[in-house]
């Protein structure tokens, strides 16, 4: 009943360790953007279950303590970014234009709104426009442009209001490089006007190779900002502090257990200390207890967090998520090594190889590798098929 752990996607931790650098500097990024000063947008991308979206809903639950008004999205796989940003600018602008200031702002906006729904023929559903569109204003053909001149106007809201506007896109691996790059031109140009506006996005480490040329641009508007796995101090905390605060403790030797386990990989270590708890009959904690805890830990990931996404994959994909995990060197692997063990050409697979990348299963770290987007998923396949020696392990 007392077990603090929380192994479940996007849930809280019961203590958010190792993060403080980077919630600083998001805090510093949006108060000197409400102050219309220069503060970044951040990317924050890293494998699956590194804490993106925990850290997300942070630095969007700071964002309300500094009078923000804020937006959370989580892309989906395939749909457009207006059509997600449609019905969410609309609300803000209805939010902007109940302070008696911002009004003339907010309908301004609203029209700019209206004519990029028009001239782009983003599907709006059901939902009727209640406002003129703009004829020359964010419909020019160029989403760059039009995305920037729709921002500076919602900026502009905001601002007449006294408030500031905070975006939030989980999953940005999701959206298209050319709406990635809109957005950012577009969060960008606002800021160049002193608009409070401000960007978190999070994602697979793709995004960074998403950005394609624009890159390097980006990089210098954007905070591109690595979320890894906990170092060793980090990842006892996150174990040793949740249980102490319940009045149990745990000794050092089972906290190097769980630490040699997840590779302080968050969410293993939610997972582990769950199981950890559950399994112990009275402080301290210890190895025995981490030992039996492994067990049910390693059962529990591969029925769930490694299965669903394993099951996602088509037969071609499979064999070639298989085929890497088999290979004697990696991670990273070398696609020509993965169709060699395929026998087959590294053309002839290279559907199966952009089909595992589009689904958020791999990423390419360099030119002709390729990387599993999920922590010790090889090994998951190892077991999964039955080439191991039986024993659960995860290293
Ligand atoms: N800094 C942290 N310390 C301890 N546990 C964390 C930390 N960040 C996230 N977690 C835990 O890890 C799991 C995955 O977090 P989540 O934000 O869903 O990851 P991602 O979005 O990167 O896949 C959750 O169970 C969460 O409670
Ligand atoms: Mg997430």
């Amino acid at each position: 009943m007392r077990n603090p752990f929380s192994p479940d996607a996007g849930r809280p931790p019961p203590e958010l360790a190792g993060r403080d650098a980077l919630l600083e500097d998001a805090s510093v990024a949006l108060q000197r953007t409400a102050q219309g000063r220069a503060g970044r947008s951040h990317i924050l991308y890293g494998l699956r279950g590194t804490g993106k979206t925990v850290l997300l809903n942070t630095i969007r639950k700071e964002a309300h303590a500094h009078d923000y008004l804020t937006t959370f999205i989580e892309a989906p796989e395939g749909k457009g970014l207006l059509t997600l940003l449609y019905p969410e600018i609309r609300e803000v602008l209805r939010q902007f234009s109940l302070y008696e200031n911002a009004k003339a702002h907010a309908h301004a906006a609203a029209r700019a709104l209206a004519s990029m729904v028009k001239a782009w023929k983003v599907s709006v559903g059901d939902v009727t426009l209640s406002v003129e569109p703009e004829t020359g204003v964010a419909d020019s053909g160029s989403l760059e442009r039009d995305l920037s001149a729709l921002f500076l106007r919602v900026g502009q809201a905001a601002q007449a209001a006294g408030r500031a506007w905070a975006l939030f896109i989980d999953e940005v691996q999701y959206l298209s490089k050319e709406d990635l790059g809109a957005l950012i031109v577009a969060v960008h140009r606002a800021n160049q006007e002193d608009l409070p506006i401000i960007f978190f996005g999070a994602g697979l480490p793709q995004v960074a190779g998403i950005m394609g040329n624009t890159k390097s641009y980006a990089e210098r508007l954007f905070l591109f900002v690595q979320v890894d796995h906990l170092d060793k101090a980090a990842a006892f905390d996150a174990i040793r502090l949740p249980v102490e605060k319940e009045g149990e403790s745990i000794t050092d030797a089972g906290l190097e257990a769980i630490f040699a386990h997840t590779q302080g990989y968050p969410y293993f270590l939610q997972e582990w200390g769950f199981h950890a708890w559950k399994v112990a009959q009275a402080s301290p904690i210890d190895v025995p207890d981490i030992d039996a805890a492994t067990q049910a830990a390693i059962h529990r990931l591969d029925e769930s967090f490694f299965r669903v996404r394993l099951d996602r994959l088509t037969l071609t994909e499979k064999a070639y998520v298989q085929a890497m995990a088999g290979l004697p060197e990696g991670p990273p692997y070398r696609s020509k090594d993965v169709a060699a063990a395929l026998g087959k050409t590294v053309n002839q697979i290279s559907s199966a190889r952009d089909g595992i990348i589009k689904k958020g299963m791999a990423y390419s770290p360099a030119h002709g590798d390729i990387a599993f987007t999920v922590p010790m998923f090889a090994a998951y396949l190892t077991r999964a098929t039955g080439q191991d020696t039986g024993e659960p392990r995860l290293l």
